[in-house]
């Protein structure tokens, strides 16, 4: 039995003491002790250690105090099981040798075999969720099909993702064909994920407020909506879409159990577009991490006032940032643990 289970309540809908907290890439480099393991080994084999992501992924929880953990590892480890070659380089994020620009470049992006490809994935939510010991629920994470396809035909990150936009507009079978084998990829890894016993997943559409409201809807949510419809019956699914304001509704009326908010849309919006069905979760400014503790202290309980308690999971807008004071991220869990 979990001890700290207003995660998973706040999940279901039902009315909580205080909204649960945790933070989007709360296992990083504003952690000092995140930042020692950094220079011991490089990105993506922090990944591939199972023991070492498990360490990573317990930090916050250890010294912050969220109410959730969220596994460490990355969306781009689903490319690379898919054939596609994916780098971290240092100071310039993901890089990607041989970006996908042809049919015949799809055709060589495989679906995978989970357990041979991302096995390391498993054995590191056995051990997280051996060193949680039932404190709070483990939380599994993907890219969105669409997210995950801007940087296999992209080739990197972007301000405008235009040469992963051109390809849907170009050539858009063999588009559609490649987003549907990373939805089916995707299903598969979440499936494993639930089944070794993550208690939750997050689907990350980071990319998604790239694209109109209509292309919205052929080239990203008709490929989340079949995962979420995919996973509905066995966990509990979120998805985050980062500038998709305008999907709330859509997004509402899908089998999803929460829905994150970017802090570009106001609580009385999001509940406005959501509906008051479902849970949402957000959505302060990575940023305002930095305003001294006390002003954080009142801006996140105006934010709790301004979402309603119930049916809320507070978080970032976005991924904490590494400048961020390891005392600033504690005041914003406190807050919420604080808020009356
Ligand atoms: O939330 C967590 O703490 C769990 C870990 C997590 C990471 N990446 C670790 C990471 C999660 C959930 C992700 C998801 C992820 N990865 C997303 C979606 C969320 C979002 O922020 O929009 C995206 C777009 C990526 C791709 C990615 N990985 C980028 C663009 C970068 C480089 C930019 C950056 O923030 O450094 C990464 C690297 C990465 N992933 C780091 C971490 C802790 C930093 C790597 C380092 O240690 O140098």
């Amino acid at each position: 039995m979990l001890k700290n289970d207003l995660f998973l309540r706040a999940l279901k809908g039902e009315s909580v003491e205080r909204p649960p907290v945790w933070m989007m890439r709360q296992a990083g480099r504003y952690l000092p002790e995140f930042r020692a393991i950094r220079e011991k080994y490089d990105f993506f084999t922090r990944c591939r250690m199972p023991e070492i992501a498990a360490e990573i992924t317990v930090q916050p929880i250890d010294i912050v105090g969220s109410d959730a953990a969220i596994l460490f590892s990355d969306i781009l480890v689903v490319p690379q099981a898919m054939n596609i070659e994916v780098l971290m380089k240092e100071d310039v994020g993901p890089w990607l040798p041989n970006p996908i620009r042809s049919a015949a470049d799809v055709d060589q992006v495989i679906i995978p075999n989970i357990d041979e490809t991302l096995g390391y994935v498993m054995e590191a939510i056995k051990i997280t969720k051996e060193m949680l010991d039932n404190r709070v629920p483990l939380i599994g994470f993907a890219g969105s099909p669409w997210t995950i396809f801007c940087y296999a035909v992209q080739g990197q990150g972007s301000k405008n993702f235009d040469k992963a936009k051109a390809f849907c507009f170009t050539q858009p079978i063999a588009a559609h064909t490649l987003l549907q084998k990373i939805t089916d990829t995707t299903i598969a890894y979440l499936k494993a994920k639930v089944k070794v016993g993550v208690d939750a997943v997050q689907i990350f559409d980071s990319w998604g407020g790239m694209l109109s409201p209509a292309d919205y809807q052929e080239f990203s949510w008709k490929y989340i909506n079949q995962i979420v419809e995919a996973l509905a019956d066995e966990t509990e699914v979120i998805v985050f879409g980062k500038g998709c304001w305008f999907a709330l509704g859509d997004m509402a009326q899908s089998r999803a159990k929460a829905l994150g908010v970017d802090w570009t849309c106001s609580p009385k919006n999001a509940r406005l577009f959501a509906g008051n069905d479902i849970t949402l979760q957000g959505n302060f400014d990575p940023s305002r991490l930095l305003s001294p503790i006390p002003t954080i202290k009142k801006m996140v309980h105006e934010m709790i006032d301004e979402f309603g308690k119930d049916k809320l999971v507070v978080n970032l807008g976005h991924g904490i940032l590494p400048n961020i004071p390891v005392d600033h991220a504690k005041a914003f869990i406190e807050a919420v643990k604080e808020y009356k």
